[in-house]
């Protein structure tokens, strides 16, 4: 057999996109929480999914963000006849932190190991898009990049290939709430205005800007300053219970600043210290259960590998 015939386990990390000002643009991956996959080659041709988790998502393969990636990489390498990919996820479709694309991301490096790593990690994004695509309609890559690149990534353009720009940054605490209400992508892209007035422009072009600069120079004061959303955020927020209370009890207690992750419902909120990152997580608890809301917290950092290959 030409290829790997052993069984890869891979671990692909949620992901927060947009970063507030950087709308499709930019994204970073978490360090936790993460799915886990596990692939084979087959004698059996194209994909075939088995889903060992509790979200009862598609097996169909078109109709499968996995599914849809790994089809669209084995149109690549038409020598391959078939892969098997068990999916246990853990990162719940529709919060807000990159489920789908962590599907996509993981099998797409997955197939790759067993390929003998024969794709660039832009053709792995390109691929992994074509996931991206079912689950919103659109083949946008601020998840999938940071999941498969690890750290910050700022995505410059998705064609005719994807643009990816890997960014350092300095040492950054996440926290991220998920309050159990589900927001699809698809239906909080449709909101949005289509048009954006110039002044509203030259305010987001100048704080991603200054957010990547802020991130490369270790800034963080500028970082802070940069994470401001005068397009997106505004019509977004009314989907989310306790958004203007989190946002504001967090800069309170000493956050950089943050917002929705992705099209939400997750918010999260950046600090420079740990002890900040707790105090933030007090209060998305103490919001959301004034509200009488459930909701899960997590505590994080920025992780910077991306989806990792683990010994079965
Ligand atoms: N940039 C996308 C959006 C991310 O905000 O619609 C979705 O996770």
């Amino acid at each position: 057999m030409p290829f790997s015939s052993e069984t890869v386990r891979v671990l692909a990390p949620a992901t927060v996109a947009n970063v507030v000002c950087g709308f499709d643009v930019l994204g970073f991956a978490l360090s936790e929480p993460n799915d886990e996959m596990h692939l084979r080659l087959t004698d059996e041709p194209g994909v075939r999914i088995i889903n060992e988790d509790k979200f009862d998502l598609p097996t169909e393969p078109t109709r499968n963000v996995a599914g849809a990636a790994l089809l669209a990489m084995l149109r690549a390498a038409p020598e391959v006849t078939g892969v098997e990919v068990r999916i246990h996820k853990t990162i719940r479709p529709g919060s807000g932190i990159g489920s789908s694309a962590a599907s996509a991301a993981g099998a797409v490096v997955g197939l790759n190991h067993l390929l003998g790593n024969q794709f660039s990690k832009s053709e792995l994004v390109e691929f992994a898009m074509y996931g991206e695509e079912v689950a919103s309609w659109v083949r946008h890559a601020d998840n999938i990049a940071p999941a498969i690149y690890g750290g910050v990534t700022l995505i410059r353009a998705t064609t005719p290939a994807p643009d990816v720009v890997p960014l350092d940054a300095p040492p950054l605490f996440v926290t991220v709430v998920h309050p159990q209400i589900e927001v699809k992508t698809a239906d909080a892209r449709r909101i949005l205005k289509q048009d954006v007035p110039l002044r509203d422009a030259i305010r987001q072009w100048g704080n991603v800007g200054a957010l990547v600069a802020g991130l490369l120079k270790h800034d963080y004061a500028l970082i802070g300053r940069a994470l401001e959303d005068v397009i997106v955020e505004p019509v977004r927020s009314i989907l989310i219970p306790g958004f203007e209370q989190v946002k504001s009890g967090s800069h309170a207690v000493g956050a950089l600043g943050g917002g929705i992750s992705g099209s939400g419902p997750s918010l999260f909120m950046l600090s420079q210290h740990e002890a900040t990152a707790q105090a933030v997580a007090e209060v998305m608890r103490r919001t959301y259960e004034q509200l009488g809301l459930a909701h899960f917290v997590y505590q994080t950092t920025i992780n910077t590998t991306g989806c990792r290959i683990l010994p079965v």
